[in-house]
């Protein structure tokens, strides 16, 4: 990966002491290493925006290379300040993140430039350039990282082959659909094959049926091996795809499921306490001596092998007692 190395020995070591929990993602996706540094390490990170928002409250966790992984939760939740925070253009005010092992806070103002050609970025509006063609929309990327005319040539065809477009590299964007525009931004910003890959609401102006062609090239692109972190409020994709689900609430990590849905499977309990907006209650915890025993029982599982019903992970204590939103 040309993702910077690893330096701090110390971190290394910590990382081992903790390696991942979770069960594999399906087969077909590059089985993530389970030893090697996360590319992605959230650590207790806290965002609070100047004028008193909190974008993150003590985020933690990791996600290893070659991972798919969705970030879902209401509007407002902290998906894009993840993302945002990720490509250093927004800095924590508490906590630590590191990409590949590398502590961004180590990363100045200046090599910003540089490691952000390691990250592949979408948004919901494409961003393309009017005024260019797909073909220059797509080399321009290329150009500004310091590609040769030589790797322009080789790259941009390969890339628009990859994503559907051979047929409209003279098109304008506004001579495209929606999902050929998305198409192209995800050609842009896959093109120097980077090892990580953003998706900030990629179907968010799309239909359904042109979604799942951005989602399957999203998912091919996994294949190939890079690391991909989608912030969707798209439920049926997440259900279709059963991939690994991050869930924020008010900038906390609510969830964590190695294969889940767009919003968990609420007991009956937490149903009826979601209608009578009760505070979250921990489950069967107040109740008969069998249910305290099953509750036992049951953070037993989470403490020892993260895993409940092989798939839960272990996250902050507000897993299980914090219903989804809404
Ligand atoms: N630049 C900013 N200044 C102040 N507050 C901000 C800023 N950006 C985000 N916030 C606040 O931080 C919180 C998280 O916002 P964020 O954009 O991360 O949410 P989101 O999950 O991406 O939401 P959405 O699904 O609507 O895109 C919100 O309360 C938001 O109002
Ligand atoms: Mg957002």
């Amino acid at each position: 990966m040309a993702l910077p190395a690893r330096k701090n020995s110390a971190r290394r070591r910590a990382t081992a002491a903790h390696p991942p929990k979770h069960a594999e993602a399906a087969a077909s996706t590059p089985a993530p290493s389970r030893r090697s540094t996360p590319v992605i390490d959230f650590k207790a990170v806290e965002k609070r925006y100047d004028v008193g928002a909190i974008g993150l409250d003590q985020a933690s966790f990791s996600v290893q290379r070659g991972e798919f992984v969705f970030l879902v939760g209401s509007t407002g939740s902290g998906k894009s300040t993840i993302m945002r925070l990720l490509i250093k253009e927004l800095e924590p005010t508490g906590g630590s993140i590191a990409v590949a092992g590398r502590d961004l806070e180590e990363i100045t103002r200046r090599r910003v430039p540089y490691y952000r050609r390691n990250i592949g970025v979408v948004f919901q509006d494409f961003k393309l350039l009017p005024n260019r063609t797909v073909y220059d929309n797509v080399a321009y990327a290329l150009q500004v990282t310091g590609g040769s005319r030589k790797d322009i040539r080789a790259k941009v065809p390969d890339i628009l082959r990859l994503t559907g477009l051979s047929t409209k590299l003279h098109n304008y964007p506004d001579q495209l659909s929606g999902g050929e525009q998305q198409r192209v931004a995800i050609a842009r910003a896959f093109v120097n094959h980077p090892p990580l890959l953003l998706a900030d609401e990629p179907t968010g102006n799309l239909d359904p049926e042109t979604s799942i062609g951005i989602m399957q090239l999203l998912y091919r692109i996994n294949k190939t091996g890079t690391t991909v972190l989608v912030a969707t409020h798209d439920h049926q994709m997440v259900n279709k795809m059963r991939r690994r689900v991050i869930e924020l609430s008010r900038g906390r990590i609510v969830r964590d499921e190695a294969t889940g849905l767009y919003a968990r499977d609420e007991s009956t309990r937490e149903f009826a306490a979601r209608l009578r907006n009760d505070p979250p209650q921990t489950p069967d915890v107040v109740g008969t001596p069998d249910a305290i025993r099953a509750a036992a029982a049951r953070e037993r599982r989470i403490d020892g092998d993260g895993a409940v019903g092989g798939e839960r992970r272990p996250v902050q204590a507000a897993t299980t007692t914090t219903p989804a939103d809404a």
